[in-house]
């Protein structure tokens, strides 16, 4: 067993990690404040090749590794969690999706100017009845000769309202219930397409939150991922691949709360001496470091499996639970380090405890991970 990282992995390390410090932490507090979406940061990070990681060159992509895409996912999380969902979903929820379900004229048309930044895309599958529950899709697609008529309401869409592309989730014949689900490709200019109200959250206040609302739409035949009724396979395959994603987020936002507590705790003095002195506030600290290697540790080998083509669902859910649980308590602890300056907005402990919030609930919530993992720990 290696645990050093690649030459290619520590690249990518050191220029994410050089990016994210310059260029996205100055931001992130105007960012949360504001809710403005960073053009700018998602402008430079599809120059930097962090839109499409792992897509291969000849789509567009950066050509790396999965473990590559955690690492970068990391560091821009670690900066900035809007930022850093921003660029998960197109990679994971979108381009991923794209690369291993579109046929070669879609991969074309849409995975190039996705996989490179030049468009964004955006994850259709939440409905307002469909959250938890993703087979039981409200939206319906009817084939009509060489195209199919979309209509129905998706909810709670991150990237909706800037994105060029989706990838959409429809009923085609409600009968055979999770069966009938059929995956496409929309584009998000077609007429019919509405995007919603941006809704006002708790936490990453920047990544834009939407309802796409789908009116008589007509998509192409050739923009369907796979065949008819494939799409909640397509679905769960891509989530388990987003898990990993969200897991990389969390950690980042874990690492960003220990790093500050550690920061503050060197600063502050009570009592007559730093408070890093006191075995109170170094039991923390020790606490959310050892947790976030542990939440790195299984990140990466749920993307070392993803890049080896081997089914990582149960390990993607692993991943994803525990970080996200991990960057909660970190999030408790980096506020109880900074005690009352920890509570207000001068410094960002607050802003992490509620960007982390909710990684325990997009991609499935850690009750549906830890479904997916009983599930898998009771066939084996
Ligand atoms: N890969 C491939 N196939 C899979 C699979 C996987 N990971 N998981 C399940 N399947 C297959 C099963 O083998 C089964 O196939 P058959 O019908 O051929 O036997 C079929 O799918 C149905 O499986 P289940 O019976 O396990 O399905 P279920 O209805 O019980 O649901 C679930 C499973 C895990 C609860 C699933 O619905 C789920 O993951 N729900 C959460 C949805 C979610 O994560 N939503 C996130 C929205 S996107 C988002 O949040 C983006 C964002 O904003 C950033």
């Amino acid at each position: 067993m290696v645990f050093d990282l690649t030459e290619e992995q520590r690249m990518i390390q050191e220029m994410a990690r050089n990016f994210a410090q310059k260029e996205v932490l100055p931001k992130a507090a105007e960012l949360d404040e504001t809710s403005r979406f960073p053009e700018e940061l998602v402008g430079q990070m599809a120059e930097l090749g962090l839109m499409g990681v792992a897509v291969p060159e000849e789509y567009g992509g950066a050509g790396m590794d999965n473990i590559c895409y955690v690492i970068a996912m990391e560091e821009i999380a670690r900066a900035c969690a809007s930022t850093a969902v921003i660029m998960s979903v197109n990679n994971s929820l979108v381009c991923d999706p794209i690369l291993k379900f579109g046929t070669e004229e879609v991969k074309k048309k849409y995975l190039a100017p996705l996989a490179s930044g030049r468009k964004l895309g955006c994850f259709g599958l939440t409905e307002p009845g469909a959250g938890s529950d993703a087979g039981s899709q409200k939206t319906t697609a009817v084939r009509n000769s060489d195209h199919y008529v979309v209509n129905g309401t998706k909810n709670f869409i991150t990237n909706a309202p800037q994105a060029d592309a989706c990838v959409l989730f429809t009923m085609t014949d409600k009968e055979k219930q999770h069966k009938g689900i059929t995956a496409f490709i929309l584009d998000m200019n077609s007429k019919g397409v509405t995007v919603g109200k941006h809704e006002k959250k708790m936490g990453i206040r920047a990544s834009a939150t939407s309802s796409i609302i789908l009116e008589e739409v007509k998509i192409p035949a050739e923009n369907r991922l796979g065949n008819e009724g494939d799409g909640f396979k397509v679905a769960m395959h891509t989530l388990d691949g987003g898990r990993i994603g969200i897991a990389a987020q969390a950690i980042g936002i874990a690492r960003a709360s220990l790093e500050d507590a550690l920061t503050y705790a060197k600063e502050r003095k009570q009592f007559g001496q730093p408070i890093a002195n006191f075995q109170a506030i170094q039991w923390m600290l020790a606490d959310m470091a050892t947790e976030i290697d542990a939440a790195r540790l299984l990140a990466y080998r749920a993307a070392w499996l993803k890049d080896r083509k081997v089914r990582h669902s149960k390990e993607s859910a692993m991943a994803k639970l525990y970080a996200s649980e991990v960057a909660m308590r970190a999030g408790v602890k980096g506020i109880q380090v900074h005690g009352g300056y920890g509570y207000i907005k001068e410094y960002p402990a607050e802003r992490h405890f509620r960007d982390a919030k909710i990684t325990e609930i997009y991609e499935g919530t850690s009750e549906i991970q830890r479904m997916v993992i009983s599930s898998a720990l009771l066939k084996d």
